[in-house]
């Protein structure tokens, strides 16, 4: 476990040029939107597999879809924090984010890679075509002018990931100078593998110990909101 102050003091001696930052659900969750795992994670009082899987759509769209429209509102209302600010700050990283929110987008970033999806983007199950959708739907479950369900453009458990996204984060990540690596559990793969391709400085950012913790040279223990700010401005005096 290490202090905010050994990882700025490994970014000032190694003055790191190419940045990526690989997110999970703790960067959001100093904006109030739930984490999956922990304490009042979704998945303590949700079942994935009843919400979060092709098989649960197919058994019950409305069920699925009133779920998802919850967490729309909620993250409709949520602003992006200190840590989403503090990214965007940076002038050329990569963002590679597992977060369905677009909070990293709304702070400013522009390079992002979303690897699960985006929660206001519905896809039609039958054309797959995808239409932003940010307002509450009318209808629940709703409809594709085709007359097909649409479901959420979210990667389900058992489903692939978005055609490219792995290889770009991948290639990013193993020519990276510095890795930052915030507020995820490193448990649900391939996005996990993510930080075992890191040859550059690699510095997690979490309160908790995480499952890629020790992959990284230092795990800070301090919230996203906390630590990203003063790490980033180290980063940025190396320019
Ligand atoms: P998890 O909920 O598994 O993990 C969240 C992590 O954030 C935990 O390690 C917490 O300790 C940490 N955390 C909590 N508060 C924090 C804070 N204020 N600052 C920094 N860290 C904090 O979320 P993910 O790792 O993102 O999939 O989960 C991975 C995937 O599992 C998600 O993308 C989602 C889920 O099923 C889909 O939506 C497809």
């Amino acid at each position: 476990m290490s202090e905010v102050h050994d990882a700025i003091a490994a970014i000032r001696n190694r003055r790191p040029q190419s940045v990526v930052v690989f997110t999970g659900a703790g960067v959001s969750a100093e904006s109030g939107i739930p984490t999956f795992r922990g304490s009042g994670g979704l998945w303590r009082n949700f079942r994935a597999e009843d919400l979060a899987t092709p098989a649960a759509f197919a058994r019950d769209p409305k069920l699925v879809w009133e779920w998802y429209e919850w967490r729309r509102g909620l993250i409709r209302e949520a602003q992006p924090n200190a840590a989403h600010r503090a990214i965007a700050r940076l002038p050329d990283p990569l963002v590679v984010t597992q977060n369905v929110d677009g909070l990293h987008e709304r702070a400013g970033s522009r390079d992002i890679v979303e690897l699960h999806g985006n929660i206001f983007r519905a896809r039609c199950a039958r054309e797959r075509k995808t239409i932003q959708a940010r307002e509450p739907f009318d209808e629940i479950p709703p409809r594709c002018t085709c007359g097909a369900l649409l479901r959420p453009d979210i990667v389900w458990f058992g489903e692939t990931l978005p055609a490219g996204a792995m290889e770009r984060a991948g290639a990013a990540i193993a020519a990276a100078d510095l890795l930052l690596v915030i507020g995820t559990s490193g448990v649900v793969y391939p996005a996990a593998g993510l930080v075992a391709l890191a040859r550059g400085l690699s510095i997690e950012i979490n309160p908790e110990a995480s499952s890629i913790s020790t992959a990284c040279h230092f795990a800070v223990t301090a919230t996203a909101a906390d630590a990203t700010p003063p790490i980033v401005d180290a980063i940025m005096e190396g320019r």
